[in-house]
C-alpha cells in the first residue's frame, strides 16, 4: 500500500553531500514527529525572491512555491513592511469583533469571482470543509435525502473526513472509512456521467477547474458549462475549488474566468496564495448558497485574523500589477517545455494555464526530483509521472530560461526507473 504522504512530497531524493548541519534536524525529526511525511532530506533556511536557500547554503530556484503558497517568492518587501506593521498593531482578535480588513477583503474577492459573500477560515481543507456544509445545508432546506455530493475522479480536495469524502483518490481515503454516505465520482469531462450521477437528491457538485494534485488536467468549458445546467436543473450548488489554480496562478484571478463567457459557479473554495504563506482559506457565494449559513451555523476561531487578512490586501493589490507578467512568463514557459516536448520523445504532453503547468513523461518519474535537486530546482512530481511546476508570480523570462535549462539537463539524463 502507499505509503500516507504529504500532498506534493512523493518520495525520498538523495541526501544531501555534506548531511553534517541536517543530520541532528533529521534525528530530532525522526524521533519526536508523527511519521506521516515523506520528505526530501533538505533543511530550507531562506528565501530572497525566486530562491531558496538550504543550511548549507546551496540555493535553489523555487518551482513549486511551497506547494502554490509562495504566490510573491519570499522576503517580498511590500509583504515584510506590511507584516512588520500590522504584527505590531494587531495579529488576532477572534470573530467575536470587527477588525479593519476582513471587509475590504471581502470586497475584493466579491468583486474579482462575480460571487457576493466571503467567509474566512485558515486552510484549503477548511474552504472545502465550509462549502461541503453550505451545500449539504443548501439541500437539507429543500428535503432531507437531499445530501448527495458529486465529484470528480483523481480530484484533490484536503484530508479532513468530509474533504476526504470528495477526494476522488482512493489510496488517500482507504484507511478512513467509513467516510460521507452519497458521494459520488465521475471523471473529468464524461457528460454523460456527470448527467447520470446528478440528480434531485444532488446537494453539490465539486469540482477543480484546473485538477491540480491529480497531474494538472484542466476541465473544458463545455464540461463546465453542462455541470452549471445540471446544477440548475437539479437545484444543487455549483463548487468550484480553486484552492490550486485560483487567484491568478492561470493569467486571470480564477480558473473559470479561462473561458468566454464563465461559467459561474455558486461557490468558490480558495487558499493557498492568498496570504503569501499565513494560513488564510475563504468561501466566496453567491447570495443562494450564501442563505444555507445562518448565525452560528459556521465559524472558527482564527479564521480571517487581521494580520492574514492585511497581507492578502496587499497580495491582491501586487497581483493587480502581476498579471501581465503570469500570463507572459507562463507563455514564455509553455513555449520553451514544448520545445523540451520536441527533442525528448517522453515527454507526453505540457498542459495547465499561466504559472500552473504539468509536463505528463511516458514513465514514472519521482525518481527526478532528486536529479532536479543536484541542478538547482525544486519542483516535485505528481501523479507518479507529472513534472509540477507551480513557480512564484513573480518569475521573469530570466528565471524560466534557467529553469528550462535545468530541466533540459535533468531531461537529458532521465531514465524510466523500474519499478
Ligand atoms: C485543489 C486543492 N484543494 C484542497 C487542498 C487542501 O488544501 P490545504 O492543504 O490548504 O488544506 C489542496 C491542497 O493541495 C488542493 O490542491
Amino acid at each position: 500500500m502507499d505509503q500516507p504522504l504529504a500532498e506534493g512530497a512523493a518520495q525520498k531524493a538523495q541526501p544531501a553531500a555534506t548531511a553534517s548541519l541536517s543530520q541532528p534536524i533529521f534525528d530530532l525529526e525522526k524521533q519526536y514527529l508523527l511519521q506521516n511525511y515523506a520528505r526530501y532530506p533538505l533543511v530550507l533556511t531562506r528565501g530572497k525572491g525566486c530562491w531558496l536557500y538550504d543550511i548549507d547554503k546551496r540555493r535553489y530556484l523555487d518551482l513549486i512555491s511551497g506547494i502554490g503558497v509562495n504566490a510573491l517568492g519570499h522576503a517580498h518587501p511590500r509583504i515584510l513592511k506590511v507584516i512588520r506593521e500590522q504584527s505590531a498593531r494587531l495579529i488576532h482578535s477572534s470573530n467575536l469583533y470587527y477588525h479593519e480588513y476582513q471587509g475590504p477583503l471581502a470586497k475584493k474577492l466579491c468583486e474579482t469571482s462575480g460571487l457576493q459573500r466571503a467567509f474566512f477560515c485558515n486552510s484549503g481543507t477548511e474552504a472545502i470543509e465550509g462549502a461541503i456544509k453550505m451545500a449539504r445545508s443548501h439541500g437539507h432546506h429543500v428535503s432531507p435525502e437531499k445530501y448527495e455530493l458529486v465529484s470528480v475522479a483523481n480530484s484533490f480536495h484536503g484530508r479532513s473526513m468530509g474533504a476526504l469524502s470528495i477526494t476522488g483518490q482512493p489510496k488517500y481515503q482507504a484507511d478512513f472509512q467509513p467516510l460521507l454516505p452519497g458521494v459520488k465520482f465521475v471523471q473529468i469531462g464524461d457528460e454523460a456521467g456527470l448527467a447520470s450521477a446528478v440528480n434531485e437528491n444532488t446537494a453539490g457538485i465539486f469540482i477543480e477547474t484546473i485538477q491540480g494534485e491529480g497531474g494538472i488536467f484542466p476541465a473544458s468549458a463545455q464540461w463546465l458549462r453542462t455541470a452549471r445546467e445540471l446544477a440548475d436543473a437539479h437545484n444543487a450548488l455549483l463548487v468550484f475549488d480553486e484552492i490550486q489554480c485560483g487567484i491568478g496562478r492561470p493569467g486571470v484571478h480564477f480558473g473559470y474566468q479561462l473561458h468566454t463567457p464563465p461559467v459561474m459557479p455558486d461557490v468558490v473554495a480558495l487558499a493557498k496564495p492568498i496570504a503569501c504563506g499565513l494560513p488564510l482559506g475563504a468561501i466566496i457565494a453567491n447570495e443562494r448558497a450564501a442563505a444555507a449559513i445562518a448565525p452560528g451555523m459556521h465559524g472558527t476561531t482564527f479564521g480571517g485574523g487581521a494580520l492574514a487578512c492585511r497581507v492578502a490586501l496587499e497580495f491582491y493589490d501586487i497581483l493587480d500589477e502581476l498579471m501581465p507578467q503570469i500570463r507572459r512568463a507562463g507563455e514564455y514557459f509553455f513555449e520553451g517545455l514544448r520545445r523540451l516536448q520536441k527533442k525528448h520523445g517522453f515527454v507526453r504532453e505540457v498542459r495547465g494555464a499561466g504559472l500552473m503547468i504539468g509536463v505528463e513523461l511516458d514513465f514514472t518519474c519521482t525518481h527526478l526530483v532528486a536529479a532536479g535537486m543536484q541542478e538547482g530546482l525544486l519542483f516535485n512530481v505528481t501523479h507518479g509521472n507529472v513534472v509540477r511546476l507551480l513557480p512564484p508570480y513573480i518569475f521573469t523570462e530570466k528565471e524560466v530560461d534557467r529553469a528550462l535549462n535545468g530541466l533540459g539537463r535533468v531531461f537529458r539524463q532521465a531514465k524510466p526507473v523500474q519499478a
